[in-house]
């Protein structure tokens, strides 16, 4: 049985990943400082998994925390999710995400040194090809200057454990997520933004459910089939099931590091996104085409072969799933 260190296990990847981890047999710690979480997802997930998992309450950044983690437990293996991930929120506040992100980060590859814990799993994301122009988008892709600090937390992040991995032992999978949306099928979990959704899908779910009064589509004069943005939309439990095919190759590859875009390899346009809502779940969205966002790029989508060879996974749900899951959660919010 793999014992697993899950930080930010409680946020909305992680409390997915978790469920996915348990039904795989491991063992789960978490480790949340419920920054951007609920401790209530906890039982959720127990009520979803049928399985209980010890909960610490605490930061990454607190090494002592973490010392005292490994020191009781010993875990084959981690998965790091706990960083803040608002790009806007990065632009006004650099200091915070550079001192959570990175020094995060670093803290957890001392203590796992420390501790002789290997195999990391690193949420990483497909922020770091900025503005692609050869579509889609490999691993081999160039890496272009962030956009933003929390796109330039996730290159650094990256640049750290390579360097990190070069002369110890322990190995690392890098995994580039595309666009996380929708929500566990039993709506017992899913994503919880705090104040106003940067996000698109939780905007569309919120406006619909009349928590905001109107959608504004970010632009319509791109050069795409419809004029609005393509974005490779993943749903949250394929992206959380990819981490557990992650873990397993992680023990047997042969390299210390090695990285996976991990997308549905198919990309759909905004208008599309919001046609197929208000489609699957018979409702009317109030929406308006407003101005380009700054920073957007025009479209961004994901070649998956190398995931769906090396980790043998591939996306099981559609735009269609994402959008009837998304709704269902929001519902089960409001109620
Ligand atoms: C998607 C599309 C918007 C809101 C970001 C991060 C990325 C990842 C996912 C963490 C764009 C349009 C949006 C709205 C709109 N996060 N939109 N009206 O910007 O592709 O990616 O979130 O890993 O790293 O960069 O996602 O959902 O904000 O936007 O028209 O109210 O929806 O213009 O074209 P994005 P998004």
């Amino acid at each position: 049985m793999r014992k697993i260190l899950v930080t930010g296990g409680l946020g909305y990847i992680g409390s997915h990943t978790v469920v996915e981890l348990l039904a795989a047999g491991c063992e789960v710690v978490v480790i949340d400082n419920l920054n951007n979480s609920k401790v209530e997802v906890k039982s959720r997930i127990e009520d979803i998994s049928g399985k209980s998992f010890e909960l610490c309450i605490g930061d990454v950044n607190d090494s002592e925390i973490l010392e005292g983690l490994c020191a009781k437990h010993s875990f084959n293996g981690v998965i790091h999710f706990a960083a803040h991930k608002a790009v806007g929120e990065s632009v006004d506040n650099p200091v915070m995400y550079y001192q959570n992100n990175i020094s995060g980060l670093i803290s957890l590859l001392g203590t796992m040194e420390k501790y002789g814990v290997s195999n990391l799993i690193f949420s990483s994301s497909c922020t770091v090809y900025g503005a692609a122009t050869d579509l889609p988008v490999t691993e081999n892709t160039l890496i272009q200057k962030a956009e933003s600090p929390y796109g330039t937390t996730k290159i650094l992040g990256e640049d750290i454990i390579n360097d990190f991995a070069k002369h110890k032992d322990f190995k690392s999978i890098l995994l580039r997520y595309f666009n996380p949306v929708g929500a566990h099928p039993s709506a017992k979990i899913g994503e919880l933004p705090l104040g106003v959704p940067n996000n698109l899908v939780p905007y569309i779910t919120q406006t619909a459910a009349g928590i905001r009064e109107q959608l504004t589509v970010f632009g319509d004069d791109y050069a795409t089939e419809d004029g609005t943005c393509v974005r490779d939309y993943i749903h949250v439990v394929d992206l959380a099931k990819a981490h557990v095919k992650a873990l397993s190759y992680c023990d047997e590859m042969s390299q210390r590091v090695d990285l996976f875009n991990v997308g549905t390899g198919k990309g759909n346009t905004v208008l599309e996104v919001i046609n197929t809502f208000e489609k699957v779940n018979g409702v009317k969205l109030n929406y308006s085409i407003g101005p380009r966002r700054g920073g957007d790029i025009e479209q961004i989508y994901a070649d998956t072969t190398k995931v769906n060879k090396l980790l043998g996974w591939s996306a099981q749900y559609d735009i269609a799933d994402m959008m009837k899951h998304a709704w269902a959660w929001q519902q089960e919010l409001k109620d």
